[in-house]
């Protein structure tokens, strides 16, 4: 009975393409044809597509292609240190280590367990992908069940933060603006990416739309905004950044999307 329950999951969720499997080989994890196996069966769910095993076996991440987002990571991270908000099965903290950063700390609350229960039906128990993969990888980034507000609690700053898919499922994205802000030694950067606003017009326009609940992804109430270039530009002023360049702003599988780049100084 449990065995039908998985696959009935199994099947409902959608399966790497092609756009998928490009962004997941960016980090080849190479494990053994039945390790690779043994981790696929036991995670029920996956945001992040990761390639296990030589190309051939990759989890099936529910995040639809993330291409768009490959012009923003920086190729080499040599000696950074490197923070991930909202990391969930924590592909781009994996990523940074692969690419040199000497410290790399991923944060999650764990929010997602909610809405991954409401629109799959699937009860995870929070940071199973992530540990998953850290394994795999005999990695040392440090994760840490910590919501995005409590960063101070670190007590350490960052070089590069990346803060991907969060700021819009925030209640008050000013308040993480400020906090990033603080955690960023001199020098550092924001990487961002969130949910744009639909019409290319709206762009220079410094309003931010408020979706209603479940509008963007049904039965998920955790997608408050939709940002302009310019809404994020003043945003990040008040927030203490010397400047915000923004990089793109694509429509994702019918979602707009918005990348730029907060920098602590000029
Ligand atoms: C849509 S996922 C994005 C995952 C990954 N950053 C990416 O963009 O591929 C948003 C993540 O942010 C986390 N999150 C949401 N609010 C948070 C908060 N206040 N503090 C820490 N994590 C949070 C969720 O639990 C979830 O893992």
């Amino acid at each position: 009975m449990a065995a039908q329950h998985e696959t009935a999951i199994h099947e409902r969720l959608p399966q790497p393409t092609r756009a998928e499997r490009e962004v997941a080989d960016l980090l080849p994890i190479g494990a053994h044809d039945q390790t690779a196996r043994a981790v696929l069966d036991r995670i029920p769910l996956w945001f992040h597509t990761f390639s296990l095993n030589e190309g051939s076996l990759y989890t099936s991440g529910v995040a639809r292609d993330h291409r768009y987002r490959i012009p923003v990571l920086p190729d080499d991270l040599t000696g950074k240190r490197v923070l991930d908000v909202g990391t969930f099965d924590g592909f781009y903290a994996f990523l940074a280590e692969a690419r040199g950063a000497q410290r790399v700390v991923a944060v999650d609350n764990e929010q997602y367990r909610e809405w991954v229960l409401a629109r799959w039906g699937v009860e995870l128990q929070g940071g199973e992908g992530f540990h998953a993969i850290a394994e795999l990888l005999d990695s040392e980034v440090e994760y840490r069940r910590l919501d995005a507000f409590e960063l101070d609690q670190l007590g350490e700053r960052f070089d590069v933060i990346f803060c991907f898919g969060i700021l819009h499922r925030v209640e008050s994205p000013l308040i993480l603006l400020k906090v990033l802000r603080r955690r960023l030694a001199a020098g550092g950067s924001v990487l961002l990416e969130t949910y744009g606003v639909a019409n290319s017009e709206l762009e220079h326009d410094s309003a931010i739309h408020v979706w209603k609940a479940g509008e963007v992804y049904a039965r998920d109430e955790f997608v408050y905004w939709g940002f302009s270039g310019a809404s994020l530009a003043r945003l990040a002023e008040h927030a203490g950044f010397a400047r915000m360049e923004i990089i793109d702003t694509p429509m994702i599988d019918g979602h707009p999307r918005i990348t730029g780049m907060l920098l602590a100084e000029e």
